[in-house]
């Protein structure tokens, strides 16, 4: 899909958008091997969730069913399950599932390869919540993710005891599971995902499994786990657990803080007043409000409810100063790993030097985002590098072009909402990218005052 947008435009009002991906493929996976029945509220249609959802209903007997009609049907269920539109409010997803688990015992052998697509949390968290299963499974994924390190997760279960294999470090992974002992790893990357795969390992180890990591990551497994009732042991960059079964839960997915980042920025760019609504509001989510704040953007956040550990409410838009650059540091950069590319482009429309410190970790997402953004940005009539592992984007605004997404979803969205704000018309290529993580983007920001046309 290709996009056209005019600059000129508003990004007006109060939306709902999808359900956090993060949360949703966790809750999933504790929903499917909890020994009681589950029911799951607001879990988004995004792509990703799907695929941890399809390869869940090959691991089970029970939750099957339900979780493969969710998988094929996710995207209908939510256009027919309650979508309202008006002026201020989209209410874009309104997804419920209920799933029957039996417990980490009853997974079962799967009939086929375990098919992850685009998604890397999906691969690395099952290849976690496999090691200690008595059987042999294979986790493929589409060309993105087949070039994805792989061994940060594979290297530490295989010291629990798992039998690993990964080719060159990358998928094909081929997991078989076993009796496994606890270990203490301490990460040599900052990684959710590799920490989240250790923990659901852990709930099936002997012993207690401890993971340091070097930086905060978000906490979403462990936060699920304690609220769960299991043994999760916290004492500053170290979490620890031991073997646990949990029961079965009802939540209600939060929305997710990294789309409405896309939101909120592309407010702040085109100088209007928007509002985010059911939105996560788990502090490990939200640096980038902090480094919004650096840019001259104000934001309050309002909680509201929580589920499952996680705090839920609203994200408002306060004021818009005169943008400002500023410097991401290493340490905080893990905490907004996925909001690089949105801020990147408001840094981009900030007078001065934006820099991001320490961004290796860009260049083994879902592409080298690090790459790509220097040329989107490049293309979009603005000024970034790569220097060493930084990346630095000079400001002083976007004269207007034609950027790629090169596939990505992230790069899809920041592309199109730093265009808002553009001296003349851009366009935007591979757009249909953005239905991994946030699907209605284009949708939800026209039905806020957006000037985007789809060209193709
Ligand atoms: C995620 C963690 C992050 C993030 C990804 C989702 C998660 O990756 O970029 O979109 O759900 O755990 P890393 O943990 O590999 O940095």
């Amino acid at each position: 899909m290709r996009i056209r947008v005019t600059p000129g435009g508003r990004l007006q009002g109060a939306v709902r958008v999808d359900g956090d991906k993060s949360i949703a493929h966790r809750w999933l996976i504790l929903a499917s091997t909890a020994s009681s029945p589950s029911r799951l509220t607001g879990l988004p249609s995004s792509l990703d969730v799907r695929s941890t959802a399809s390869c869940l209903a090959e691991l089970t007997v029970k939750a099957r069913p339900a979780l493969d009609l969710w998988a094929r049907n996710a995207s209908s269920w939510v256009e027919g399950g309650g979508s309202t539109w008006n002026d201020t409010t989209a209410v874009v997803s309104n997804g419920t599932l209920e799933v029957e688990g039996e417990g980490r015992a009853g997974l079962v052998q799967p009939g086929r390869h375990l098919d992850c697509g685009n998604s890397g949390t999906s691969m690395r968290l099952l290849t976690g919540l496999l090691a200690p299963a008595p059987f042999t499974a294979t986790l493929i994924g589409d060309r993105s993710l087949s070039a994805r390190p792989m061994e940060r997760v594979a290297a530490p279960l295989r010291r629990m005891g798992a039998t690993v294999q990964t080719t060159d470090g990358h998928p094909p992974v081929v997991v078989t599971g076993g009796a496994l002992l606890g270990i203490e790893h301490r990460m040599e990357v900052p990684s959710a995902q590799v920490k989240g795969a250790l923990l659901l390992a852990g709930v099936g180890a002997s012993g207690e499994t401890f993971v340091v990591e070097p930086a905060t990551t978000r906490d979403h497994t462990e936060r699920a786990l304690g609220a769960l009732g299991a043994p999760v042991r916290r004492e500053g960059l170290r979490v620890g657990i031991a073997r646990f079964q949990h029961e079965g839960f009802d939540v209600a997915v939060p929305g997710d803080p990294s789309s409405a980042a896309f939101v909120i920025a592309g407010a702040a760019l085109t100088g209007s007043q928007a509002s985010v609504e059911g939105v996560g509001l788990n502090p490990t989510r939200l640096q980038f409000l902090q480094v919004l704040s650096r840019m001259g953007v104000e934001t309050d956040t309002s909680v509201e409810s929580e589920q499952l550990g996680e705090p839920v409410g609203s994200i408002h838009l306060a004021s818009t100063a005169a943008l400002s650059s500023t410097t991401v540091r290493a340490d905080e950069l893990p905490l907004v790993i996925d909001e690089i590319p949105v801020l990147a482009m408001l840094g981009a429309h900030a007078p001065g030097e934006t820099r991001f410190l320490g961004a290796s970790e860009l260049r083994v997402k879902e592409s080298d985002r690090l790459t790509v953004l220097v040329r989107g940005i490049r293309a979009l009539g603005g000024h970034a590098a790569a220097e060493a592992d930084d990346l630095v984007v000079a400001g002083g605004g976007l004269r207007g072009g034609v950027a790629s997404s090169g596939g990505d979803h992230r790069l899809a969205m920041a592309f199109a909402v730093g265009s808002l704000a553009a001296d003349r018309p851009s366009e935007v290529e591979g757009v249909e990218a953005a239905a991994v993580s946030f699907p209605g983007f284009v949708e939800v920001l026209r039905s806020m005052g957006a000037a985007i046309e789809v060209i193709g």
